[in-house]
């Protein structure tokens, strides 16, 4: 059993070499268990989409984008886009301050067409807001657009800026923390609420448990987990390493052969801040109407480099 797991071990390793996705090598890195938990939740999910109505493929090549591994990009289904608005909309942001902290799945540009009126948009890839901007040029609304990069923290005069942050950061606990911590930082004080894009079994059960108590600790609770929420096709590499390691953590998946695996999926955990969580209970129970606060930030909407040009975390290591 001790050989099988180094083999595993060693197996991984060797396969990460070729993958420039921190994502991905810590799904390599996990152990045998917490490795073996996400993918059969993932192959699972693969399966059910297979048998339903394939989903609507991102149009990558229509708006010639090119997606920057480097960066940890995987853009979302043009699905799960429209899924996120609805989730705004339902909530009532659509007169709320938002902050897309990281935009390669082009939500600005989906919120832009529902006349959301105050996005901002924060990314350390340059190319990715020009295109944006293009592609929002005729909103209704128009966006703001910074950029940054987050690993030298949120620029300070974002600080409490926010009502509402959403963000989908590369799915491993020390990256997952940089976001958070500015998604944190841009938020108000009250009545808050962000959105984090994560899968939580490929996290490890400790990390997540660990997300969650800190976030308790700065005033936020976790009010809605919605599992497989977000989904994104796989590239041809990806979708077979997905199939080459399903084999050896489950040799049964042996029967599923002809199938491809194409998507990778991350629930979506909704967290509000305290005071917000305990005014929504008087609402509910007095009735009453709480009013949007807060003007926009009316910085020029030229992306503006803040910091050093992007790059400098990329060398950091995955523990
Ligand atoms: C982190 S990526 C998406 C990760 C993906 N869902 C995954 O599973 O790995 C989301 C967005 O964050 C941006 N991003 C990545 N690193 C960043 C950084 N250091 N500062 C600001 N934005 C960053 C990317 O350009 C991209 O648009």
């Amino acid at each position: 059993m001790k050989l099988l797991e180094k083999m595993h071990k060693i197996f991984c390793s060797f396969l990460s070499i070729f993958f420039r996705s921190r994502t991905i090598r810590h799904i390599l890195k996990l152990s045998g268990h917490d490795k073996k938990e996400f993918l059969i939740k993932i192959i699972d999910e693969n399966l059910k989409q297979i048998k339903t109505e394939p989903q609507e493929y991102f149009a990558q090549k229509s708006s010639s984008l090119k997606f920057v591994q480097s960066y940890n990009q995987l853009p979302c289904t043009v699905d799960t886009r429209k899924k996120r608005a609805d989730l705004f909309e339902r909530n009532g942001f659509r007169d709320k301050e938002i902050l897309l902290l990281g935009d390669d799945d082009l939500v600005s540009v989906e919120l832009a067409s529902r006349n959301f009126k105050y996005i901002t948009v924060l990314d350390c890839d340059m190319a990715l807001l020009h295109k944006l901007k293009i592609l929002t040029q005729d909103a209704k609304y128009p966006i703001t657009f910074f950029h940054a990069d987050l690993y030298q923290g949120l620029p300070n005069f974002l600080s409490h800026n926010y009502d509402v942050v959403c963000f989908d950061p590369p799915q491993n606990y020390e990256d997952l923390r940089i976001f958070m911590n500015c998604a944190l930082k841009s938020l108000k004080y009250y009545n808050s609420t962000f959105y984090m894009m994560v899968n939580t079994s490929g996290l490890g059960k400790l990390n997540a448990e660990n997300l969650v108590s800190q976030l308790q600790i700065n005033g936020y609770t976790n009010t809605q987990k919605l599992d497989f929420f977000n989904c994104y096709p796989l590239n041809r590499g990806q979708s077979l390493l997905l199939k080459l390691i399903s084999f050896f953590i489950n040799p049964n998946s042996i029967k599923n052969r002809s199938l491809d695996y194409k998507y990778y999926f991350t629930d979506c955990l909704e967290f509000k801040s305290n005071s917000y969580a305990q005014s929504k209970e008087q609402v509910y129970e007095e009735k009453q109407i709480i009013a949007p606060v807060g003007g926009h930030f009316t910085l020029n909407e030229i992306p503006i480099a803040f910091f050093k040009q992007y790059g400098s975390h990329s060398k950091k290591t995955i523990n």
